[in-house]
């Protein structure tokens, strides 16, 4: 079975955000499954910096006006077709806004290209490349669906993955006309929203079938609550939208291996963690040990319910808490982090930015990490924390409701309770799950069965790529080879 996914960032040769690491690590999960996975990827600065070579396999004399390569090699580990197209992706700042923080005006021509030339190489634009499924990741990929299903000549399967319901990819129906499209595609049965044009919906409308994130999530998009505008054209194909749960990729994140800790681990030495906590509490300016040490990794964003915390962290301050962040996102909320700091030196640290390292050694050194999120179609650093023992304090919301365990009297009683999960949306439940996870902190026994479980607890894809694989098969009612020894 050869899969092409589709995606806009794929770890480690690009990274915003958790899209990344389940791009970057689904195509190895899924070797065993018989399933062989390209990904093809725009030739962004840093992408073409880690290509160092390849093959160019394609050249594209008018690719939306601009002259591309489409060139194939393998880096780190994965298979990758690069489009090269220096007028579209050779650019600063990250893959979506300028430097200076603007989407770039051309977006929806950028990602227009990715759309098409998916869907290109879904119909043979390469000799000997003839990919079973276009497996197409969030708006930016959404159009290749698209392009497949207004094509009269295509077999070619698809898969919509929706990591996050907020982002739509909208422009202004004005670009229809140089989408490639035939004009009835412009319609409820294609790429037209509201008076506009939609890449996200476009591709949950077109693919054979839509997965999001976890299961939960998958539920919650069915309702106007969460659906974003897209519920009803989620319920009009019910039986073709499923929830796979994200994994991780337990290589790259293993405290027993990690070399962005200061000091490794294993579930049956936890007390090795306090060396990197120590480092956490240097690096972030913080004044002594004692006391539940609470992290943050994220973007700074409402999603992440940022602004509840910082309604919440003087409380946790008072309660003997200390609290690191790392992360970057809306002005307000960077300022309202500094202003946190500036009340409480020594309690508070707040670093802004992306740092990889950083984030693996506070998972591997802090006692948990809260995540107050207001919708979470998956979220994965509630995954590393688990893995790391780093004790997971998350709403009750999409995939964190899915993945965390609350430690209620009856679940550590059974034995079972991985992290602390309150009601989503208000700072007075994120208070009282702070002041639980510190009553809880300081029963020692009890806390590290907690950390000792989410550690031993499968946070691997191994299930969750059997279900793609799965998918696959039965899309295109071909057999994914289950077992390779076979
Ligand atoms: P989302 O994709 O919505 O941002 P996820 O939890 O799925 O949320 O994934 C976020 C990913 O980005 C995780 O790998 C997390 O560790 C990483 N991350 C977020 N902010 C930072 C940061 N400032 N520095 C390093 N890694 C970060
Ligand atoms: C999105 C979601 C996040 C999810 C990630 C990977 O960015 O916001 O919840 O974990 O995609 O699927």
């Amino acid at each position: 079975m050869e899969v092409l996914s589709v995606a806009s960032e794929v770890y480690p040769l690009i990274k915003t955000g958790g899209l990344a690491d389940v791009a970057g690590a689904l195509p190895a999960a899924l070797g065993p499954h018989g399933v062989t996975m390209r990904t093809l990827v725009p030739g962004y600065p840093a992408v073409m910096a880690k290509l160092n070579g390849g093959r160019v396999v394609r050249e594209i004399g008018d690719l939306f006006g601009v002259h591309a390569k489409l060139i194939a090699g393998r880096v780190e580990g994965l298979d990758v077709i690069v489009i090269e197209a220096p007028a579209l992706y050779d650019r600063p700042g990250n893959p979506y806004v300028s430097p200076d923080g603007w989407d770039w005006p051309d977006n929806w021509k950028r990602f227009a290209a990715l759309g098409w030339t998916a869907a290109e190489l879904g119909q043979g634009m390469v000799e000997g490349y003839n990919p079973h499924v276009i497996h197409a990741h969030d708006w930016q990929a959404g159009l290749a669906p698209a392009y497949i299903k207004f094509s009269s000549s295509s077999h070619v399967k698809t898969v919509m993955t929706v990591h996050n319901m907020a982002f739509k990819g909208f422009f202004g129906s004005e670009i229809f006309n140089q989408l490639r499209l035939p004009p009835h595609a412009f319609g409820m049965g294609g790429v037209e929203f509201y008076g506009g044009i939609s890449y996200l919906k476009s591709g949950m409308e077109c693919a054979d079938y839509v997965t999001t994130v976890s299961p939960n999530y998958a539920d919650e998009i069915r309702t106007p609550a969460f659906g974003m505008g897209l519920e009803g054209l989620l319920n009009g194909r019910a039986d073709t939208v499923v929830g796979i749960l994200n994994g991780i990729d337990v290589e790259a994140w293993d405290p027993a291996t990690d070399k962005a800790l200061v000091q490794n681990f294993t579930a049956n030495t936890i007390h090795l963690r306090r060396a990197n906590k120590l480092a956490v509490i240097e690096k972030f300016g913080l004044d002594g040990e004692d006391g539940p040490l609470f992290c943050v990794v994220s973007r700074l964003t409402d999603q992440k319910g940022m602004d509840l915390l910082l309604q919440a962290a003087d409380g946790l301050v008072d309660l003997g808490g200390r609290l690191a962040v790392l992360g970057s996102g809306e002005a307000y909320l960077e300022d309202g982090f500094r202003h946190l700091w500036a009340r409480h030196p020594g309690k508070v640290g707040i670093i802004t930015g992306y740092n990889e390292a950083l984030s693996h050694l506070m998972q591997g050194g802090s006692d948990a990490i809260l995540i107050p999120s207001r919708f979470e179609p998956c979220g994965l650093t509630q995954l590393y924390g688990l893995r790391y023992g780093c004790v997971p304090v998350v709403s009750r919301i999409g995939g964190l409701a899915d993945t965390v365990i609350d430690a209620n009297p009856a679940a550590i009683a059974a034995e079972v309770a991985t992290g602390v999960v309150f009601d989503a949306g208000t700072a007075d439940a994120l208070y009282e799950a702070i002041r639980k996870t510190v009553r809880l902190y300081r029963d020692e026994k009890l806390w590290k069965k907690i950390q000792r479980r989410g550690m031993k607890s499968d946070v691997s894809w191994e299930a969750s790529a059997a279900r793609y694989a799965d998918l696959y098969a039965t899309i295109t009612g071909l057999k994914a080879n289950d077992d390779p020894d076979n």
